[in-house]
C-alpha cells in the first residue's frame, strides 16, 4: 500500500496540467468518491492494527498534498489568463496597451473656461492660497463688519496681522490691479476654502474662476456681452442668460448671472426648480473704492469683474447632482469624462 501511496503522491508533484478542464478531471482521478484515493482508504480499512499508524499519517499526507497542489494550480492558471502577455510564447507580441488616465472633470471644464476667454484676450493671472485679510477682504471694499470675514466662513491662520486661506479668488484681482496698470484683462483659477459642512451641494474645499476686465471706458453692456458669449460657448448656442440686481462689497452695481436652463428648454423643470433659469455666478462693475484702494484712478477707467464656481459649472454642464463626487476620485466617476468636451 506504501508504495500505491508513493506512486499517487508522484503523480500529484508531477502533474502539469494545460487547461482548468484537465484541473477538474485530475481532482476527481484521485479525491472524487470513486477517485484513487478514495479506494486506498477503503482499503485501509482492512489492514492490520498495527500498520493503521503509520499507513494512515501516509494516507493523510497525501490527501493534503493532493488538494494544495490543486489549489495553487487552479490559482496558477486563473492568474496566467487574466495576464495575456504571459498566456502567449510569442514574444514578438505586442504588448497589450495599459488604460490611460483621464483629466478630470474640474480641469476639463476650468481649460474649456480659461480658453473661451483667453479667445476675448485675457490673460491667465494666480496668487497664493494663503492670503492676508487685505488682499481678500479690505482692497476689495469689506467694511470691517461684514459677514463674509465671520469665523464660521474663513479659515483663519494667524490673526494679528490675519493670515487666512483665502475664500474667494476675487483676491486676484487684488494681486494682478498691484502689479499691473490697466489696460487690465486676466481670468484667475483657483482653489478656495470655506468653512462649511461638507454635503451635496457644498465643501470646505472648491475651485473657483475670477474675471477682471479694466480700461477706459468699460461699460455694463461690456459685461453682459462678454458673458453672454461665455455661456453660449459652454452651454450651447440656444442659451439665454439674465442678470438679476444683486449685492457685493466689491462691485457697484452687482448682478447674479442665470443662464436658460438646458434641459427643459426653459419651460421649468426639477433641476431649474420649475423657474427655467439656473444661477452660474456674481458679476458687477467694479466699486471706484476698490480701483482707489489699488491705485487705480476712477475717473479715468472703469472695469467689470465676475466670479463662478468650477463645481458649480460642471454640475450643471454634466447633470452631476452631487458635489463630493469630484473629491472622491472614483476612477469609474472620473474615466466617464473622457474625451468629454
Ligand atoms: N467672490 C464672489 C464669491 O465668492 C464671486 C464674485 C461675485 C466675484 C461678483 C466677482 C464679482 O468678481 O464681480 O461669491
Amino acid at each position: 500500500m506504501t508504495d500505491k501511496i508513493n506512486e499517487l503522491l508522484r503523480r500529484v508533484e508531477e502533474f502539469k496540467p494545460k487547461a482548468a478542464a484537465e484541473i477538474e478531471e485530475f481532482r476527481i482521478r484521485i479525491l472524487g468518491k470513486k477517485g484513487e484515493l478514495t479506494a486506498l482508504m477503503e482499503e485501509f480499512k482492512t489492514v492490520a492494527p498495527e500498520l493503521k499508524r503509520e499507513l494512515g499519517q501516509q494516507l493523510n499526507r497525501l490527501k493534503n498534498e493532493a488538494t494544495t497542489r490543486i489549489n495553487a494550480l487552479r490559482e496558477e492558471l486563473q492568474n496566467a489568463s487574466s495576464d495575456t502577455s504571459a498566456s502567449s510564447d510569442d514574444l514578438t507580441r505586442p504588448g497589450s496597451a495599459g488604460r490611460l488616465g483621464s483629466r478630470h472633470p474640474i480641469s476639463l471644464v476650468r481649460n474649456r473656461i480659461v480658453e473661451v476667454f483667453s479667445r476675448l484676450g485675457y490673460t491667465v493671472a494666480e496668487g497664493p492660497e494663503i492670503e492676508d485679510d487685505w488682499h481678500v477682504f479690505s482692497a476689495l471694499n469689506f467694511p470691517p463688519e461684514h459677514p463674509a470675514r465671520d469665523m464660521q466662513d474663513t479659515f483663519f491662520i494667524a490673526k494679528d496681522p490675519d493670515i487666512l486661506l483665502r475664500t474667494h479668488t476675487s483676491s486676484i484681482q487684488v494681486r494682478t490691479m498691484e502689479r499691473q496698470k490697466p489696460p487690465i484683462r486676466v481670468i484667475c483659477p483657483g482653489r478656495v476654502f470655506r468653512n462649511e459642512a461638507i454635503s451635496y451641494r457644498a465643501h470646505c474645499i472648491f475651485h473657483q474662476i475670477e474675471g477682471l476686465y479694466i480700461d477706459e471706458g468699460v461699460s455694463f453692456a461690456d459685461m453682459k456681452q462678454s458673458l453672454l458669449y461665455f455661456a453660449k460657448e459652454i452651454f450651447g448656442e440656444q442659451t439665454a442668460i439674465r442678470m438679476r440686481p444683486s449685492y457685493f462689497p466689491f462691485t457697484e452695481p452687482s448682478a447674479e448671472v442665470d443662464v436658460s436652463c438646458n434641459l427643459c428648454g426653459g419651460k421649468g423643470c426639477q433641476v431649474c426648480k420649475g423657474t427655467g433659469w439656473l444661477e452660474i455666478m456674481g458679476c458687477g462693475m467694479v466699486d471706484p473704492n476698490v480701483l482707489r484702494a489699488n491705485n487705480i484712478d476712477p475717473e479715468k477707467y472703469s472695469g467689470f469683474a465676475f466670479g463662478m464656481g468650477i463645481e458649480r459649472i460642471a454640475m450643471l454642464k454634466y447633470g452631476v447632482k452631487d458635489l463630493r463626487l469630484y473629491f472622491e476620485n472614483d476612477v469609474r466617476f472620473l474615466h466617464q469624462f473622457d474625451e468629454a468636451l
